[in-house]
């Protein structure tokens, strides 16, 4: 990946806000039921453009947004006064700030995960909530390839962490042709987790249900397609806000059924 002389997402600002728009009022809901009601200050990790600002502040918290984009900012500025341009691996704010933290698809787009987890734990109070809200990272990323009947087929490329500018699946209308994506392995994602000392208090992996849509049907056969296949079967989890823990703890959502990205 070559090296940027800018945050990936300035320039598609506008783009971005216009194409996250209807996902960002499916998710905000589920996002809404898995922080449940809260208080104190929130920050809104890689706030992008702000759309998840009102849902947030709809649970009672006073939230602040942070992302790297001064253009992804500048769209955010017509929600919200409460921004700060900074980096997620390094938080200009002392330890102990915020009550709670949550971080929205951005697993996929910063460039140092494990040190963005840590941070989050270094600015949580004691007994403070991370929910962390993204794309599964065994079933989204540039080693799917979707087949016409929803099925997922997962190729080797899962094994390559790290920055992809392409992949052949990527049909040139989604946010990942225009800025890559990192990939974050399982592994990788699980283990940023315990270095940082978050104890996990909730891992949802919903089905399309949750947002109002239609299940996949059926896997079956597809005739010229040699490469090896995976139905992608999780099992459904309810939604309901947990009570909190003493511990700094994390809501983890992985969705694993949007194809956003
Ligand atoms: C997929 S967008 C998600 C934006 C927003 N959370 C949402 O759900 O609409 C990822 C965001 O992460 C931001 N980002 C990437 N690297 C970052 C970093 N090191 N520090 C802060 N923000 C970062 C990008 O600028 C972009 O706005």
């Amino acid at each position: 990946m070559p090296v940027l002389d800018r945050p990936r997402y300035d320039g598609h600002a506008e783009w971005y806000d216009e194409w996250s728009s209807e996902a960002a009022s499916q998710h905000g809901r589920i996002v809404s039921a898995l922080l449940g009601p809260g208080t104190g200050r929130c920050l809104d990790l890689g706030c992008g453009t702000g759309r998840y600002l009102d849902v947030l502040r709809s649970t009672g918290r006073t939230v602040v947004g942070i992302d790297i984009s001064a253009d992804q900012l500048r769209v955010a500025r017509r929600r919200t006064r409460a921004l700060i341009r900074g980096d997620a691996a390094r938080l200009p704010f002392a330890d102990g700030t915020f009550e709670t933290v949550v971080a929205t698809w951005v697993s996929t787009d910063v460039d140092d995960f494990r040190g963005t987890v840590g941070e989050v734990a270094r600015v949580l109070v004691p007994g403070g909530l991370f929910l962390f809200y993204g794309v599964h990272p065994c079933f989204n990323g540039p080693f799917v390839e979707w087949a016409d009947d929803e099925r997922r087929i997962i190729h080797p490329t899962y094994r390559r962490a790290g920055w992809h500018e392409r992949a052949p699946w990527w049909n040139g209308g989604g946010i990942r042709d225009r800025v890559g994506m990192r990939h974050v392995p399982l592994a990788d994602l699980v283990n940023a987790i315990i270095a940082a000392r978050l104890s996990i208090a909730r891992v949802a992996e919903p089905d399309r249900d949750a947002w109002g849509m239609s299940h996949p049907g059926p896997a079956q056969p597809s005739p010229g397609k040699t490469a090896p296949r995976f139905r992608v079967c999780l099992p459904c989890s309810p939604i309901d806000p947990r009570s909190r823990v003493e511990a700094p703890e994390l809501r983890w959502r992985l969705w694993r059924s949007s194809r956003m990205f």
